[in-house]
């Protein structure tokens, strides 16, 4: 007898039915920027429709719309006024970061903050880490890692995420979080975020392009899978609660693999240059970005991740909790 898979597909109540995969506002997380500084709400020219906020009322406004579109979760990052060797204002308890953990923490209670914890975008030279001769050094690196997490997290930070790829961040950041009674405070890890061309919208609004050299002496090669299961294990070893892979389109067999092998939950990055080839793909009728998008979003859900996080959320939770 003939197999007849196409039974299932002749109707549209049908085929919704028999769906494997889903995406639901509730698995997005939206990043947000915050510039330190007032009454700022600048377009990031490399990532239209998402923000430059000063952490006052342009915040307050467009928290209250993130929260109205039914996301429950944003991811922060910081730009400060002020940049040193050490990267100062990520851990200063008034820098940009932290002026937001505080005001969200107590006028939007029900709003679940994460944290970007690395140094490049607070540090003169754009590194991830401390530069000395030349080199970005590990071990001296991971005191102000952990120190910036605790800052955080201090303001009202729920999560903190560290991007940094330094090895050994998560336990330093976990011991400095018990050893301070932050025991319950979860910690994301980058485990797997590779040296990726993808970033480059994102490093044009964070200014966090480094002056000299690149990052593959820390990010990993994208032509490595193993490799991203050992740094998930070790990040798992040192406590990490969630893992996530970074960027997302381009790395689903990292994602599925990782997926097979742990048992929490995974997480994925779609990262800022992923945002603004759909994007712009759509504005120069290429491609109807709206169905790329739904198409794109769910091959990484079908792929293992059970959060996504992506600069495409605002929107999307907005059109997925109308219909
Ligand atoms: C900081 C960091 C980066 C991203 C997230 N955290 C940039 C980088 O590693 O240069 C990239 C996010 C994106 O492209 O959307 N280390």
């Amino acid at each position: 007898m003939l197999k007849r898979p196409r039974r299932l597909r002749y109707q549209q109540n049908l085929r919704e039915l028999v769906q494997e995969t889903r995406i639901n506002p509730e698995d997005l997380i939206y990043p947000i920027f915050i510039k330190e500084g007032r009454e700022i709400k600048q377009e990031i020219p490399s990532l239209p429709g998402c923000y430059h906020l000063s952490p006052d009322d342009c915040l307050r406004e467009e928290v209250a719309r993130i929260r109205e579109s039914g996301l429950k979760g944003v991811l922060i990052f910081g730009i400060p006024a002020e940049r040193d060797a050490t990267g100062s204002r990520a851990r200063e308890s008034d820098g940009p970061v932290q002026q937001a953990c505080r005001l969200l923490q107590s006028e939007f209670p029900e709003l679940y903050i994460i944290t970007d914890v690395c140094l490049c975008g607070y540090t003169s030279h754009g590194h991830c880490g401390i530069v000395e001769d030349g080199r970005i050094k590990n071990d001296s690196t991971l005191p102000y890692l952990a120190e910036t997490a605790l800052s955080q997290v201090e303001s009202g930070a729920d999560m903190v995420a560290p991007s940094d790829m330094m090895d050994g961040r998560i336990r330093a950041i976990r011991e400095k979080l018990d050893q301070s009674g932050y025991t319950h405070i979860p910690v994301m890890s980058y485990a797997a975020k590779y040296a990726s061309a993808f970033y480059g919208p994102f490093r044009e609004a964070c200014e966090s392009s480094p002056d000299f050299g690149d990052r593959s002496s820390h990010q990993m090669n994208p032509a490595n899978a193993r490799e991203a299961l050992r740094e998930a294990k070790l990040d798992l070893e040192e406590g990490a609660d969630i893992i996530m892979i970074k960027p997302a389109l381009a790395y689903l067999d990292i994602i599925y693999r990782i997926r097979q092998q742990v048992d929490v939950p995974v997480a994925a990055y779609s990262v800022s240059g992923e945002y603004s080839l759909i994007k712009n793909g759509g504005q120069a009728g290429l491609v109807d970005s709206r169905e790329v998008l739904l198409e794109t979003l769910t091959a990484i859900k079908r792929a293992g991740a059970d959060l996504i996080i992506t600069y495409h959320a605002l929107d999307l939770a907005r059109e997925l909790n109308k219909s």
